[in-house]
């Protein structure tokens, strides 16, 4: 197996570090167009396997896609991260021209591979990937549902006092503050969640995870690294062992849900050829709402992005 991380950012490096030190793959390599970047975190990374004992062989090149022939799986991280006081929309004008020249590079070089879209905003950078590479949707998709529910997760396991091991939660639509945490799809251990938080600390909590992105900006001045490299490593995880894990993934929509022709948070199940399945739950009428407002903020974006005269 071979997966190239695109953007040796602080999520791509974090990305490639996981997925090096679990060994998902034989090569990994990691591209970014700033000279010697790459090069240099690939090698810091590959000066950890005596210590951190795997196999993985990482190198790094600049802007040279030759390197990246042939993967199986590619993970696009490349564009500018949030500053305080910014939204994820913001960075549309900065990051659809970089994923689209980076997306139209990957696939001439790995026509096959399976392509996992981190930049932001991520939901209309997927559908900017997708106009790009001319790939089956099921071959193209992005991470930011793992993330959230991470957040919705690690913030219940904090509250209760149990492991985070033990929340299951589903959470969807796009990755902004429309998000569609759903109380009644989480479990701890099985056992709803409902049953063990009252209503409004778990209102508290659904609040903070819709904005888990810009609380960290705000601490750090930068967006998260640790958490999304994590998340898109785990699907890099699912698809190149075959796992068939089902992850809310940031997916195109042809009807399911009421929704045709855009990328939203849904359920899927993760395996080698990519999607293989949207799973389609039944939403109550609040839920379904939710859902629906969460899209229509995603198509105003997809709006800006249609209009944008991209080279
Ligand atoms: C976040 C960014 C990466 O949610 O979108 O942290």
């Amino acid at each position: 197996m071979k997966v190239t991380i695109v953007g040796a950012g602080n999520v791509g490096a974090t990305c490639a570090n996981v997925v090096a030190h679990k060994e998902l793959a034989e090569e990994v390599v990691l591209l970014d167009i700033k000279e010697g970047l790459a090069e240099g975190k690939a090698l810091d990374i590959w000066e950890t396997s005596p210590i951190n004992l795997f196999d993985s062989r990482m190198t790094g090149a600049t802007n040279d896609y030759a390197a990246s022939a042939d993967s199986d799986v590619v993970v696009i991280t490349s564009g500018l991260p949030r500053k305080p006081g910014m939204s994820r929309d913001d960075l549309i004008a900065t990051n659809a021209g970089i994923v689209k020249s980076v997306t139209k590079s990957v696939i001439e070089h790995s026509p096959n591979a399976v392509v996992i879209i981190v930049s932001n905003p991520l939901d209309v950078m997927c559908y900017c990937a997708y106009l790009t590479a001319k790939i089956d949707s099921s071959r193209v998709f992005g991470m930011a549902g793992i993330l959230d529910t991470a957040r919705y997760r690690a913030f219940l396991a904090t509250e209760l006092n149990v492991s985070p091991k033990d929340i299951q939660a589903v959470l969807m639509g796009g990755h902004g503050d429309t998000m569609v945490p759903l109380p009644r799809y989480t479990t701890v251990a099985g056992i709803p969640v409902t049953e063990m938080i009252d209503e409004a600390t778990l209102n508290g909590i659904v609040d903070r995870t819709k904005k888990g992105g810009g609380e960290i900006v705000n601490l750090l001045g930068t967006s998260a690294w640790y958490a999304p490299g994590a998340a898109a490593a785990q699907m890099v995880e699912s698809i190149v062992r075959n796992q068939h894990r089902i992850f809310p993934c940031c997916a195109w929509l042809e009807g399911q849900y009421g929704q045709d022709n855009i990328y939203l948070g849904v359920p899927a199940k993760l395996g080698k050829s990519g999607i293989e399945e949207i799973i389609e739950l039944k939403l109550n009428e609040g839920e379904q709402e939710l859902l629906s407002n969460s899209a229509t903020a995603v198509r105003e974006v997809m709006g800006v992005l249609d209009g944008m005269e991209l080279a």
